[in-house]
């Protein structure tokens, strides 16, 4: 289990005049679904160019005040991550990989023209945040608090150039599961639209690349699907992602295929976690090109008999069938297969403390 030394910076605490009532709070925890409720508080940091990060607190969560002019506003100057704390079987919170998140932040800022935050203060303001809120833990199974920590870019100016003043905030929201149909494998729309083409953001976590995958997402709503589904750029032919999650393919004989980083897919912690997990399994592990016209060949002959995705917010979940403007196919059963229920479940067991951590991934929190 991975420790943490004294933070390189203070919190701080003020107190909340008002916190949600209990009967509220069980309420909404029965029920979390995903993103919808947030809990009491929130941690804010402020950075100004020549004065560093400084004005660090946890206090209640609200309204923040921006001026009209801030630079995120207008250019979208922003980054953002997303983990989970998990309660343990013995009652007992944890993070899971945050020191990973804490890096694609930084990778995220960097791409962004934004300053980096320390790791160690990353991790402590996500730490204080769940330890303030760890009551907004849901009762329901599976439940998790989803921590969303983000940066903007807060200076009042209208030139285009980096800003010289940001904040990072922290908030929390307690969830249930991601996809509302709770099916047991989801449908996806293979989209015409690029979410991002070589040279671009693709690899960074910042707004502006959600903003994009909207068009596209609502299309493959309004189609029934769950996902959208991108290729790149390019050749409009390779696979990359869906809207919020890396794909995973499986093959008869043993081996597995994720798209490669580089630089135009999100790096998912979810994906570096099950590429050491299948390695584990014995399964010959690529991360290697792989075509849309290959996956409907490979399916329709029975090479290919798993696609999952992954990513925090829904963990491992199955690919039943696969849309586009040039019909339609099925993975397998249409169903969860067992390599891919064999590997959510060795996730989430580790994540849950049921199986021993090897890998030095989950962070304590008591
Ligand atoms: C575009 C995109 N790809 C992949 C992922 C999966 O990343 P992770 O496993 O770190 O949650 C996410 C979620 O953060 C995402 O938004």
């Amino acid at each position: 289990m991975a420790t943490l030394a004294q933070p390189s910076i203070q919190f701080a605490r003020l107190a909340h005049p008002a916190p949600t009532a209990a009967d509220v709070r069980e309420a909404v925890l029965a029920n979390p679904g995903f993103g919808t409720y947030f809990t009491d508080h929130m941690i804010t940091i402020d950075w100004a160019e020549g004065q560093g990060w400084h004005n660090a607190s946890l206090g209640p969560r609200g309204p923040i005040a921006l001026d009209p002019a801030a630079s995120v506003l207008h250019y979208a100057q922003e980054i953002f991550e997303g983990l989970k704390a998990y309660r343990l079987k013995d009652g007992s919170m944890a993070l899971f990989r945050p020191e990973a998140n804490a890096a694609r932040f930084n990778a995220s800022a960097r791409r962004l023209a934004m300053p980096e935050l320390p790791v160690d203060v990353f991790v402590s303001a996500v730490r204080e945040l769940v330890g303030a809120d760890r009551e907004w833990f849901p009762s329901v199974e599976g439940g998790s608090l989803y921590l969303r920590p983000f940066m903007i870019a807060t200076e009042a100016f209208l030139g285009v150039r980096p800003a010289k003043q940001y904040k990072f905030i922290v908030i929390a929201s307690p969830a249930g599961n991601y996809f509302k149909s709770g099916a047991p494998a989801v449908s996806i729309w293979v989209s015409d639209y690029t979410r991002a083409a070589p040279g671009g953001t693709g690899a960074a976590k910042c707004g502006g690349n959600y903003a994009a995958s909207l068009v596209p997402t609502a299309e493959a709503f309004s189609r029934g699907h769950d996902q959208v589904l991108f290729l790149d750029a390019a050749e409009h032919r390779w696979i990359e992602e869906l809207g919020g999650m890396n794909l995973f393919f499986a093959f008869a004989d043993g081996s597995l295929i994720t798209p490669p980083l580089t630089g135009t897919i999100l790096p998912g912690i979810t994906r570096d976690s099950l590429l050491s997990l299948a390695r584990e399994e014995g399964l010959t592990v690529r991360e290697e090109r792989y075509s849309l016209d290959q996956w409907r060949e490979d399916a329709a002959s029975g090479r290919l008999i798993e696609a999952f995705a992954c990513g925090t917010a829904a963990v491992v979940t199955p690919v039943g069938k696969v849309a586009g403007t040039d019909g339609e196919f099925v993975i397998g059963s249409g169903g969860p297969g067992q390599l891919t229920q064999k590997l959510k479940a060795r996730l989430t067991a580790i994540q849950r403390g049921e199986e021993a951590d090897t890998h030095g991934w989950v962070m304590l929190l008591d």
